[in-house]
């Protein structure tokens, strides 16, 4: 999508900064760039590495090479697509973390670099905020939340319930003990067969089958935490035990299985999500990371609007799973409050919102 990006002229006639960010993310097994003016995206590529389905996993080694192999390619597209040059660029953003170093580190050295060649700002961006953030990429449809929200972040590798005061004050009130709800999707995925990432294909069966069919424990959990770990057991065990007295077990209740183990993985999250809005009394309620592209998880929040009241944003789906742009949208906001980093700056796998 192209939009056409001009100086904004405010009300006492003082023209705008126009703003040319490109954005680098390369946390995982994702190699993507953007370029934004201002808060809008102009260009967004993502070069998905397809190396990692025939392990049944992301191989952090290979994710490496991948983007490695990926970042200049991408960035030039990005930059084609956008149809500008790269000195008309304003900064670089990139992604310092959280994510697999070796694959922070194609991203950083990448941004860095060029920041240093065209002499601009550089930026670094916490993924998880920008997985947040990414509400505020200005489209045709979206509304953009109102502080304070709470957000919940549902991805490969984490799962977080955070108090969203502005921009860049963020409170996590409650996260995953073990592992995050995108593993739970791939693994159970893993179980039945299923490959790489099986979080896609659990959401397309489900929709096919009946979700009270085969009912799951959910976890009991303190406070507004999560654990996902039991009921990957609980799936393991439950298709062992049917499969010795049928082998076809699997196949011949796939769509049931899967809707069984979307609905268990919902309820959990809602639930959750209820006690946060209870507690907190903040009723504006967004979602974000990759596993708010499902189709199960969009719909029972969407509910949540008439039922409860609450105001909900959900983000649009080449902006859920990971991306450049919504590192660019936080590289925007940052760039207006002149929060640039230093040469020095380094990648960092374990980075926590604050
Ligand atoms: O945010 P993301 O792209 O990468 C991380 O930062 O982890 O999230 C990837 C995760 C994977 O676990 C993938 O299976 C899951 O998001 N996912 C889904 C769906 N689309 C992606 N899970 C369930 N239903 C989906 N439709
Ligand atoms: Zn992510």
């Amino acid at each position: 999508m192209f939009y056409l990006c001009t100086s904004i002229f405010i009300p006492n006639l003082v023209e705008k900064e126009t703003i040319y960010i490109l954005a680098i993310e390369s946390s995982c097994d994702d190699t993507s760039a953007a370029v934004l003016c201002n808060d809008k995206v102009i260009s967004n590529v993502v070069s998905t590495q397809k190396i990692h389905e025939e392990y049944g996993g992301v191989v952090p080694e290979l994710a490496s090479r991948a983007h490695q192999q990926n970042i200049v390619p991408v960035v030039h597209q990005a930059l084609l697509r956008a149809n500008i040059d790269k000195k008309q660029l304003s900064a670089i953003a990139f992604t310092r973390g959280p994510g697999l170093m070796g694959s922070l580190l194609v991203g950083t050295s990448f941004a860095k670099s060029l920041a240093l060649g065209l002499d601009v700002p550089l930026i670094e961006v916490n993924h998880m905020q920008a997985h947040i953030l990414a509400h505020f990429i200005v489209t045709e449809k979206n509304t953009k939340p109102e502080f304070p929200f709470l957000a919940m972040t549902i991805s490969g590798g984490h799962t977080q319930i955070v108090r969203v005061n502005d921009f860049f004050d963020m409170e996590i009130l409650g996260q995953t003990l073990d592992d995050a709800v995108g593993e739970a999707f791939d693994k159970s995925a893993k179980i039945l067969g299923l490959p790489y990432p099986g979080g896609p294909l659990v959401d397309k069966f489900a929709q096919l089958g009946n979700p009270k069919k085969f009912p799951f424990p959910k976890p009991k959990v303190d406070g507004l935490n999560f654990s996902f770990s039991g009921l990957k057991t609980s799936i393991l065990y439950f298709i062992q035990r049917e499969t010795k007295t049928n082998p076809n077990f699997k196949e011949e209740n796939l769509n049931d299985i899967c809707a069984s183990i979307q609905y268990t993985i919902i309820n959990i999250l809602m639930d959750k999500l209820k006690k946060a809005v209870k507690e907190t009394g903040i009723r504006h309620v967004a979602i974000g990371g990759g596993v708010s592209a499902n189709s199960g998880i969009r719909s029972a929040l969407k509910n949540t609007e008439k039922k409860y009241g609450w105001s909900t944003y959900i983000p649009k789906f080449e902006y859920c799973t990971d991306n450049a742009a919504m590192i660019g949208i936080v590289g925007y906001h940052k760039y207006k409050q002149k929060a640039f980093a230093s040469q020095d700056i380094t990648a960092k796998a374990r980075y926590i919102i604050q």
